[in-house]
């Protein structure tokens, strides 16, 4: 099956009235995201196997331990909230493409393959990003994995073994990772670096180091049309100050700081709340520049909750130190990819990825597909279909050239 159709089957799976995405994980729609993967990686003659944190893999080639060194490209299958259709899922239907592409011309890999669909990339319904790779790296604890619950109070564990997995069994796969002699993942651009270098597909340098931070600011629910204005003890007023020192923040550290959920309980229109929930997602280019960043806005954040009368608890809720991606695997794809007339420049970005929580324990690597808005998380999301076509056949030529020689 071509990438164009691959991709017009996929597409209605999980989209949302507005056109974007709700893809969360152990949820309905990624059942059927799961069973349109099963679906077309066997009928590819690929054998499909779930591990032990709910991700799925795709072998292709010598079984057993032959399956040491295995090449494995790959991406995610769930969204954020109303994400655009790109983001994961085009590196999972690249996948499937470039094998049949492979296959089409009769290529039979030395090593083994894989095509790795990663649970929870988003952290969109668990609110830990990259949930899969952590659990399996073993950089998150799986007793504290199970326990995370989204918005209704569902836990991992309950979500997971509704949906038919086994959370008892989650944890570090050493086994697994063993196996992988490389990771390379496609993912569309997120930003809008190749358009004006007219380049259709790019190469990551490395990942920004960055993180989730849980602000609870508790107040008291009070009558809007009664409670004057000084006896009040209303959480919406630090975290609205807060939003905006995020912003100040971030803009004095050449960082990225972000407030995208908030949850004010109980929500009515003429009360003071009782409590506001919000999340700050915060990123720089080194480390330094993002503890400032966060340690400004915590600071502000305490002393308008002070002010305000209102009590704030401030938790990370995930971490993922700078990421720097193999320089000797980018080296040998930028030369392939220059070998076929593809000069891939090379760019290092803010948004998280499997690949970079992976790449502290394996040699990987990423292409990315030029994003001509350089939109993402956002249904405005977009790839041209004939840059995709040059991502599928940029990932084929990668794979043949890693998985075609021991
Ligand atoms: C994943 O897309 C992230 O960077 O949040
Ligand atoms: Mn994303
Ligand atoms: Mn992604």
């Amino acid at each position: 099956m071509s990438f164009a159709e691959l991709w017009q089957e996929l597409q209605p799976i999980g989209r949302h009235r507005g056109g974007g995405y709700r893809r969360y994980s152990w949820t309905a729609a990624d059942a059927e995201c799961r069973a349109w993967f099963t679906r077309r990686a066997e009928a590819l003659g690929l054998t499909v196997q779930p591990d032990h944190n709910g991700n799925l893999w795709a072998w292709w080639g010598p079984e057993g331990a032959g399956r040491a060194g295995a090449i494995v490209t790959g991406s995610h299958l769930d969204s954020v909230p109303d994400g655009g259709g790109y983001d994961g899922a085009l590196g999972v239907a690249s996948a499937l493409a470039a094998v049949e592409e492979l296959q089409a011309r009769n290529f039979r890999p030395e090593r083994a393959m894989a095509i790795a669909v990663m649970t929870e990339e988003e952290g969109a319904r668990f609110r830990v990003a990259c949930l899969g790779s952590r659990l399996m790296t073993g950089s998150i604890d799986p007793v504290a994995a199970r326990g995370l619950s989204d918005d209704d109070g569902v836990t991992l564990a309950a979500a997971m073994s509704a949906a038919g997995g086994d959370p008892g069994l989650l944890g570090p796969d050493e086994d697994l990772l063993a196996r992988i002699g490389a990771f390379v993942e496609l993912h569309v651009e997120q930003g809008r670096a190749l358009a004006p270098m007219g380049a259709a597909v790019g190469l990551a340098r490395g990942i920004w180091p960055h993180g989730r931070w849980r602000l609870d600011f508790r107040g008291r629910a009070d009558h809007a049309g009664t409670a004057r204005l000084a006896d009040r003890k209303d959480p919406m007023l630090p975290y609205a100050r807060t939003v905006l020192a995020a912003r100040r923040a971030a803009a004095e550290n050449g960082a990225l700081a972000t407030i995208g959920k908030v949850i004010a309980e109980p929500g009515g229109a003429n009360g003071v709340c009782s409590s506001v929930t919000a999340w700050l997602d915060a990123r720089a280019p080194d480390e330094a520049r993002l503890e400032k960043t966060v340690a400004a806005v915590r600071s502000a954040s305490t002393r308008y909750s002070s002010e305000c009368a209102v009590a704030l608890n401030v938790r990370q809720e995930s971490y993922t130190p700078p990421v720097h991606f193999d320089e000797a695997l980018r080296d040998r794809i930028s030369g392939v990819l220059a070998a076929a007339g593809m000069e891939a420049p090379v760019l290092a970005t803010g948004a998280g990825h499997d690949a970079g929580v992976l790449a502290a324990r394996v040699p990987a690597a990423m292409l990315f597909v030029r994003n001509p808005t350089g939109v993402s998380h956002s249904p405005a999301e977009h790839a041209d279909p004939a840059d995709c076509e040059a991502g599928v056949h940029a990932l084929a030529l990668v794979l043949e050239d890693l998985a075609g020689a021991k």
